[in-house]
């Protein structure tokens, strides 16, 4: 075969990575629902089913993205799954027939959407286990951590642990064969029932045999495309405090969210990279356990947000929504104000259902994780909630803007969690503005107190801001 010449990188096609900031759930997707238009392919680059995106259809309905990339609407974009994730088949058939089935809505991945055949598979055992051992970190009981962790072991002894998608493509028969071993090893570690292991794994291949078509087996598939002149985006999933080395370890995710793993998990040269988006929020969240310094009411409402009562939360939305809002917004107490602020801003997981423990925007934080990321735009959502601490017994804005350790001043995020939660928040209190900025489409046309603040955030983080949003409506965005 005559060798085909190695082109050199492409004028045209480029990538941009886009992350979150702070613990998750900063609205990203639809930044990058908002973005889609301008980019040919949106790929994801870590993470799995523990993601949760809601976006609004173009009738105002919802729909829940859990591994399937944002930019479904646009019928002519590629979305990609990058070998840097871990794959739930039955959760991902199910996600596919859902979006082909919205209402008034065409959507058909064929051909569009594309998984690479090195990303790792979600194996029964992976569910068991993480029940078994996630509920110290709180995660979201996908399996995640340890899928991620059999992939780093490889093997235990002749069992093979690492499946990839690409394996069971290549050799059914042979590698069901090998989920079911270890499905059976856990069963007797854990000392479960595994009656059903033999429905479990048909189960499980019948859902593979409804997404095989989409797994892609070249391995240059987006290189090839850049070459061509596509525009990539990297939607990172998680975010940076959830980062497994970067994060709050142990409190943390089992990936990379970092913008330097999109050129690992994303299967792309780090040659193509031209900008990374970050995206915050104005009023912070958090879920699981670790620690968040800003956090409304502190470790009180670390334990109050995490207590389970069988299984389920103890103080989940339809309870909280029965609250005297304004008498908890006049209270003294920071905690009150953080379950007022909870309810008015829908701050409840996705995947979980979880109340988020909420808490008041750290400068200190976001500095960090734009410094760490190479941050070139910044995006903040949910600006239109600070009028909120208008209705406050002070009426002020609290903004974090300083960290003392042991009574030292700090500029940067401690590396272990003993040190991060033994962390002083400093607390100012800038001057809030009272209207309702949901309609406002222009900068300039912002109270003066939040361009003030936005100007601020700016310089003390030494990023711009690209956006800001100011409603959950798609066009409830402001563009600077
Ligand atoms: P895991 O990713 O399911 O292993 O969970 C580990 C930690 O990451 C837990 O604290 C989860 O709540 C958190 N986490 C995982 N995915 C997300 C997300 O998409 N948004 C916010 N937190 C997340």
């Amino acid at each position: 075969m005559a060798k085909k010449k190695v082109q050199k990188r492409s004028a045209k096609g480029f990538a941009d990575v886009l992350i979150g900031l702070q613990y998750g759930d900063e609205g990203k997707a639809r930044i990058v629902d908002m973005l889609a238009k301008d980019y040919d392919v949106i790929a994801r680059f870590n993470g799995g089913a523990n993601a949760g995106h809601t976006i609004e259809t173009k009738d105002g309905g919802k729909v829940a993205l859990q591994q399937v990339p944002s930019g479904i609407f646009y019928p002519k974009k590629i979305l990609y799954i990058g070998s840097g994730c871990v794959v739930n088949v039955e959760k991902l058939a199910i996600e596919i027939e859902k979006l082909e089935n919205i209402k008034g809505v065409k959507v058909d991945l064929t051909n569009r959407l594309r998984i690479s055949c090195q990303a790792s598979v979600i194996q029964p055992h992976h569910l068991l286990i993480d029940a078994e051992t996630g509920k110290t970190i709180g995660t979201t009981k996908n399996g995640i951590g340890p899928c991620y962790a059999d992939k780093a072991l490889r093997m235990d002894g002749e069992r093979l642990l690492n499946i990839k998608l690409g394996d069971l493509l290549d050799d059914p028969q042979e590698y069901f064969k090998k989920i079911k071993a270890n499905y059976l090893a856990v069963c007797g570690k854990y000392g479960i029932d595994h009656a059903h292991a033999d429905n479990i794994i048909a189960t499980m291949e019948s859902f593979f045999n409804r997404i095989k078509e989409y797994i892609e087996p070249d391995t240059l598939f987006l290189e090839k495309k850049v070459q061509k002149g596509a525009k990539i985006l990297f939607e990172g999933a998680q975010s940076i405090m959830l980062d497994i080395t970067k994060g709050s370890v142990p409190y943390v995710t089992s990936s990379n969210t970092v913008t330097a793993a999109a050129y690992v998990g994303g299967d792309l040269s780090p040659n193509y990279h031209r900008k990374t988006i970050g995206v915050a929020k104005a009023i912070m969240s958090r879920v699981g356990y670790g620690p968040f310094a800003s956090e409304f009411g502190g470790e009180r409402s670390e334990k109050y947000c995490m207590a389970t009562e069988g299984g389920k939360s103890k103080h989940p939305q339809p309870v909280e929504a029965k609250y005297d809002i304004e008498k908890l917004l006049k209270s003294g107490d920071y905690f009150d104000i953080g379950v007022a602020l909870r309810v008015l801003s829908h701050e409840y997981g996705t995947v979980t259902a979880r109340p988020r423990r909420v808490g008041i925007l750290d400068l200190v934080q976001l500095a960090y994780a734009i410094r760490m990321n190479g941050v070139d735009e910044l995006m903040i959502n949910k600006c239109d909630m600070l009028n909120v601490f208008a209705r406050t017994k002070r009426g002020v804005l609290p903004i974090v803007n300083g960290y003392t350790l042991d009574g030292r001043e700090i500029d940067y995020v401690p590396g272990t969690v003993k040190a991060y939660y033994s962390v002083k928040a400093k607390v100012e209190y800038k001057k809030c503005f009272d209207s309702d900025v949901s309609g406002v489409r222009k900068f300039g046309k912002l109270p003066k107190e939040l361009q003030g603040l936005l100007r601020e955030i700016e310089s003390f983080c030494g990023c711009k801001i690209a956006g800001v949003g100011v409603g959950p409506e798609r066009e409830q965005f402001v563009k600077v």
